[in-house]
Formats: structure tokens, C-alpha cells, sequence
């Protein structure tokens, strides 16, 4: 009888080793998130599920919380979704931008965990109007959701159509009674990235003689800078600019700026680099990379030009 009494302690005590109960609970390691990144949670949520979500992430990662509150209030009648009600009509609308009542200022943020409960497989409306009002350039959006089973997958994909632009990760999907250790997991598998320094300004050699050039806050402008030094031979073209081709493509965001003004400076198509040294108006698409100061008139002669880091 002794026997087996220490037979079943040893084995209580080999399953107590085995599932870990007892050991030190994993955790979020806030230092390494705050030193890396200034995060907010910013979410919707109609009936105060993803609402719980938020919360745990912003206690685990001790960030600020911002609520998106709709301009009208979702009742239960808007959301009786088994009949024709307003969330229904919302969603099936392609063009439904439901208000928001709060001003939200993410402009200190670099990465934002955006929650939302998903509604008919997607996010609601009101994450477009979010995408609509603010600049999201630059920073990284973590998304999660809740739902009753229906996975985060499809609305981020909605989401990164809707605009190329954004840097989201997959995210995740909870349930509403998601468990700490669930939370702790997702926080851990998405660590935001340290932000890069941006880059404002360069020096550009014409002919031996220096100009400042001011950078543009976009990726073309970013990663030509990470580029440097570079030395172009660039050719006249039409009397008011000097291009040259690079070996490799940069990102390519071009729209037709209407106005060229003496001193800009373009990316053309993928990978050919523009100066303009006089102003006219334009139909055709650039990219802006930057402006110089204060450049002359570079006459009718090819040139050949250095950009270099500023000191
Ligand atoms: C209009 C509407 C549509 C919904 N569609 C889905 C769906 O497609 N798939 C799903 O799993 N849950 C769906 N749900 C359930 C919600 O996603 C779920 O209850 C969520 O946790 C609610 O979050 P909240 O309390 O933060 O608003 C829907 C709920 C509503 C109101």
C-alpha cells in the first residue's frame, strides 16, 4: 500500500514537471518592445469583445489604448445581423465610410495593433474610414480580431488592397475567451522591427559645384539614399532636365505632380533618376525623390553628378 502511494506522488509529480504547471509563466518582454517601438492599441469594437482583447494587449505591452468610436452608435438592432440591419447594409456597401466620432492623432506611434471584430468575413466599414482619415505611411500595423470563428486572414488581405501602401503583418484572430498565454504568444511571434533613422537631406555635386537636397519622407527617397555615394553621368534632355539610368530599380509610387519646379529631383519609371533644372508643367508621372536649392540653370551639356551622404 506504501508503495503505491509513493508510486502515485512520483507520478503527480512527473506530470506536474511535464506540463509545466508550476514554472515561470511566459511573458512579454516590454523592454525589448518599448526600446524598440512607440506602440498604441487602437480598435473597434460594437459589443465590448475585441474591446477585452485590446485591453490585455495594451496591459501586456503597457502602451497607450485608443478606442475608434463610431459617430452613431452600434445598437443591437444594427447589428441583428440575421435580418437586414445596419452593420448588414454597411458591409454590403462598397462605398459605406461609417463616421468616426473621435479624433485619433497616431502621428507619435510607429507600430499600431489594430483590433476590430470581423462582419461578414471582413473588417467592419469603419477600418476603412480609419485608413481613409490617417497616415498610415511608415508605420507597422499589427492586426487582430475577434469573431466567432471566421479567421483574420481575408480582411487583411482586403486590407492591403484597399492600400498597397501599408506595412501589415497576418495578424491574429481570438476568441473571446482568448487566454493570456494566447495574448503573450502573439505579442512574442511579432516584435516590431527598430524604426529606421529617415533620411532628409543629401548633397549633390554638379560639375564640382554643391547643392543641399532635401528628402522626401517616402521609401523611393529612403532607399536611394541608402544608395550613396553615387556618381551619375546624366544626359540633357528637352533644355530643362539631366537623367541617367541606375543598375537597380527603387520603390515606385508616381503620380503626375502637374507643376515641375527648377530643382526637383524625380525617379522616372523604375530606376531612371531626374533632375529638372527648369519649371513647366508636366502630364507625365514621377516619383518624388527630393528638391535641390537654389540650382541654376545646368545649360546644354550632359553632367556628371555625385550625391553624397550630408555630414
Ligand atoms: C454584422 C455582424 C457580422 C458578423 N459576421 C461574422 C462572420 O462573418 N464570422 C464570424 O466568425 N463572426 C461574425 N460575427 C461575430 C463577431 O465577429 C463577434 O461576435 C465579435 O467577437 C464581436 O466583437 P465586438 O464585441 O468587439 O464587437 C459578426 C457579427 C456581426 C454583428
Amino acid at each position: 500500500m506504501k508503495r503505491k502511494i509513493i508510486l502515485i506522488v512520483i507520478a503527480f509529480v512527473m506530470i506536474l514537471a511535464l506540463t509545466g504547471c508550476g514554472s515561470k509563466k511566459a511573458s512579454v518582454n516590454r523592454d525589448t518592445i518599448k526600446a524598440n517601438n512607440n506602440s498604441v492599441v487602437l480598435y473597434f469594437s460594437a459589443t465590448g469583445t475585441t474591446k477585452k482583447i485590446a485591453k490585455k494587449i495594451s496591459e501586456q505591452i503597457d502602451s497607450d489604448i485608443i478606442e475608434i468610436v463610431p459617430k452613431e452608435k452600434y445598437e443591437s438592432k444594427d447589428l441583428d445581423y440575421n435580418n437586414d440591419c445596419r452593420a448588414n447594409r454597411e458591409q454590403k456597401d462598397s462605398k459605406a465610410r461609417p463616421e468616426i466620432k473621435n479624433k485619433i492623432d497616431i502621428s507619435k506611434y510607429n507600430t499600431i495593433y489594430l483590433g476590430y471584430p470581423i462582419w461578414w468575413g471582413t473588417n467592419p466599414k469603419i477600418i476603412l474610414t480609419l485608413l481613409d482619415s490617417y497616415d498610415f505611411t511608415g508605420k507597422t500595423i499589427i492586426p487582430f480580431c475577434t469573431s466567432g470563428g471566421s479567421d483574420i486572414a481575408d480582411s487583411v488581405n482586403e486590407l492591403r488592397s484597399y492600400n498597397s501602401k501599408l506595412n501589415i503583418r497576418d495578424g491574429k484572430r481570438f476568441s473571446s475567451d482568448a487566454s493570456d498565454e494566447s495574448i503573450v504568444k502573439f505579442i512574442n511571434n511579432n516584435i516590431p522591427e527598430k524604426p529606421k533613422k529617415v533620411v532628409k537631406t543629401m548633397r549633390i555635386l554638379i560639375n564640382g559645384k554643391g547643392y543641399n537636397v532635401n528628402l522626401e519622407n517616402n521609401e523611393t527617397a529612403q532607399v536611394f539614399a541608402n544608395m550613396l555615394p553615387l556618381k551619375l553621368n546624366m544626359k540633357e534632355l528637352n533644355g530643362n532636365e539631366k537623367y541617367a539610368d541606375l543598375d537597380k530599380s527603387l520603390p515606385v509610387n508616381s503620380s503626375n505632380p502637374g507643376k515641375i519646379k527648377a530643382g526637383d529631383l524625380y525617379l522616372y519609371g523604375k530606376n531612371t533618376i531626374v533632375i529638372f533644372y527648369k519649371s513647366f508643367d508636366t502630364t507625365y508621372s514621377y516619383t518624388k525623390i527630393g528638391h535641390i536649392g537654389k540650382l541654376p540653370d545646368l545649360g546644354k551639356d550632359d553632367v556628371s553628378v555625385k550625391f553624397k551622404k550630408s555630414e
